[in-house]
C-alpha cells in the first residue's frame, strides 16, 4: 500500500521522497484549483453582470450547471495525489455536489494560497539577487535561504495536497455501510461453497468410501482362503493392499475436502488431528471458551492445515507450534517454526488463498518469516 497516495509518499526517507514526483504531482494538483476558480468567476459573473432583478435567477442556474462538472474534475484529479482506484459508486450526487461547493467556495482559493505562500516564496527568495538588485551578500544569503526552505515547501506541499485528497476520496468513496452487502454477498457464497463441500464429504463417505470397504474385505477374505505362494495368492495379496492404500488416500481427501472431526468436536480437536498427522512434531496449546461460529472454525481450520501443509513442503523445521486463543472478541492463531524461513506469498497459491478466505469474515492474516527463520504466521478473525 506504500507510496500509493501522496500522504503515504510522506513516509519515505527523505531523500528518495524529495527526489521522486510526489512533490512535483502535488504542485500540479493544487495549481489546478484554478479550474475551480474560474467556475467560482462564472458564478459571480453570473449574479453580478445582470440586472439585479435576475440574479436570483443566474446565480443558481450558475451554480447548478458548474456544480456536477467540477465534482467531476475533483475525481479526475484526485488521481495526482492518490493512485488506489476509487471505486465508482451510484447515487452519490448529494455528496458529489457538497465536495463540488465546498471546493467552489473556500478550497480553490485555499489550495492556490498554499502553493503561493509555500513555492513562490523561496523561489522569489532563491531568485532575489536577480528580481531585486540590493547588496551582494544580501541576495545571496536570501539565495542560500530559498534553497534551505525548497524542502521544507516539498513537505508542506506534499502534506497539504495528500490532505485534501484524503478528504475528496472520504466524500467520493463508497462508505463502509455501503460494503456490507457486497461483503455479505460473498460470505453467502463462501456459505454455499462450504454447504457443497459437506455434500461432497458425505457422497464420498457413504458411497465410494463405503464400497472400498466391502472391497478390501472381500479381497482380504479372499487372501485368508488363498495360499501365498501361488501366483494368484500373490496377486490377491497385492489387489488386497492397493484396496488398502486406495481407502487410506480417499480418508485423506475426504478430511481435505471437510473435516467432520471440526464439524463434531470443534476447532481445538480438529487442529490436533492435523498436528497427528503432520511429519514435523506439534505443539498444540488451543484453549477456546466453547465452539465458535462456523465460518470462523472452517476458516481458522484451513489456515491451521495449509501452515503445517505449507511447514512439511518447505520449511526444513524441527518444531513447530500452534497456539489459538480469543482476545476481546477476537480468535487469535500463531503457528510458528524454526525452519528456514523465506515464506512468500507471491511464490504460491496457499497463502493468497487464506488472505482471501479471511477477507470474507473480515480477519487478518499476517506473516514473518525473514530468510534464515523463524516463521510465524498469524491470523486474528472477529468472532463476536
Ligand atoms: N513455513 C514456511 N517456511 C519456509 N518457507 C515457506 C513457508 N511457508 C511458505 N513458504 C514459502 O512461501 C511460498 C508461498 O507459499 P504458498 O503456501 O502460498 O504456496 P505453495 O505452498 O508453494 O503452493 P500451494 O500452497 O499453492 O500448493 C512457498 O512456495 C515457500 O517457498
Ligand atoms: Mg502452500
Amino acid at each position: 500500500m506504500l507510496n500509493r497516495t501522496a500522504l503515504d509518499a510522506l513516509a519515505r526517507r527523505p531523500l528518495s521522497f524529495l527526489r521522486s514526483a510526489w512533490p512535483w504531482r502535488c504542485v500540479a494538483y493544487l495549481l489546478a484549483s484554478v479550474v475551480p476558480g474560474i467556475a467560482t468567476g462564472i458564478v459571480a459573473a453570473a449574479v453580478l453582470a445582470v440586472p439585479e432583478a435576475l440574479r436570483v435567477i443566474t446565480g443558481p442556474v450558475a451554480l447548478a450547471l458548474v456544480l456536477m462538472p467540477v465534482a467531476r474534475f475533483e475525481r479526475r484529479r484526485l488521481r495526482l495525489v492518490d493512485a488506489v482506484p476509487l471505486p465508482e459508486v451510484p447515487d452519490r450526487r448529494l455528496r458529489e455536489a457538497g465536495l463540488a461547493l465546498m471546493t467552489l467556495l473556500a478550497m480553490w482559493w485555499i489550495d492556490l494560497l498554499m502553493v503561493g505562500l509555500t513555492v513562490v516564496g523561496p523561489v522569489l527568495l532563491i531568485l532575489s539577487p536577480v528580481v531585486q538588485p540590493v547588496a551582494q551578500a544580501a541576495g545571496a544569503v536570501a539565495s542560500v535561504v530559498g534553497v534551505v526552505l525548497l524542502p521544507v515547501a516539498a513537505y508542506t506541499v506534499a502534506a497539504w495536497g495528500g490532505a485534501r485528497g484524503a478528504m475528496t476520496r472520504a466524500v467520493l468513496a463508497p462508505q463502509a455501510s455501503e460494503l456490507t452487502e457486497v461483503l455479505r454477498s460473498r460470505a453467502r457464497l463462501v456459505d454455499a461453497f462450504e454447504m457443497e463441500r459437506r455434500r461432497i464429504e458425505r457422497d464420498l463417505h457413504d458411497g465410494a468410501q463405503q464400497r472400498l470397504v466391502a472391497l478390501s474385505m472381500s479381497l482380504g477374505m479372499a487372501r485368508l482362503d488363498l495360499p501365498e505362494d501361488t501366483e494368484a495368492g500373490r496377486l490377491i495379496g497385492l489387489a488386497h493392499d492397493e484396496a488398502k492404500q486406495a481407502l487410506a488416500e480417499l480418508r485423506e481427501l475426504i478430511r481435505g475436502v471437510h473435516s467432520p472431526i471440526l464439524t463434531d468436536r470443534g476447532l481445538a480437536a480438529a487442529a490436533r488431528d492435523l498436528a497427528g498427522r503432520s511429519p514435523v512434531p506439534v505443539d498444540v496449546d488451543i484453549e477456546l471458551p466453547g465452539r465458535l461460529p462456523a465460518p470462523v472454525e472452517v476458516t481458522a481450520y484451513y489456515v491451521v492445515s495449509e501452515a503445517l501443509a505449507n511447514i512439511a513442503k518447505h520449511s526444513r523445521a524441527t518444531r513447530t507450534a500452534v497456539t489459538g486463543r480469543v482476545e476481546r472478541g477476537t480468535l487469535v492463531v500463531e503457528v510458528r517454526d524454526d525452519g528456514v524461513g523465506g515464506a512468500d506469498p507471491a511464490k504460491g497459491t496457499g497463502l493468497t488463498g487464506l488472505a482471501d478466505r479471511l477477507a470474507v469474515v473480515e480477519g487478518r492474516l499476517s506473516v514473518s518469516s525473514p530468510v534464515g527463520g523463524p516463521t510465524l504466521l498469524r491470523v486474528e478473525i472477529p468472532c463476536a
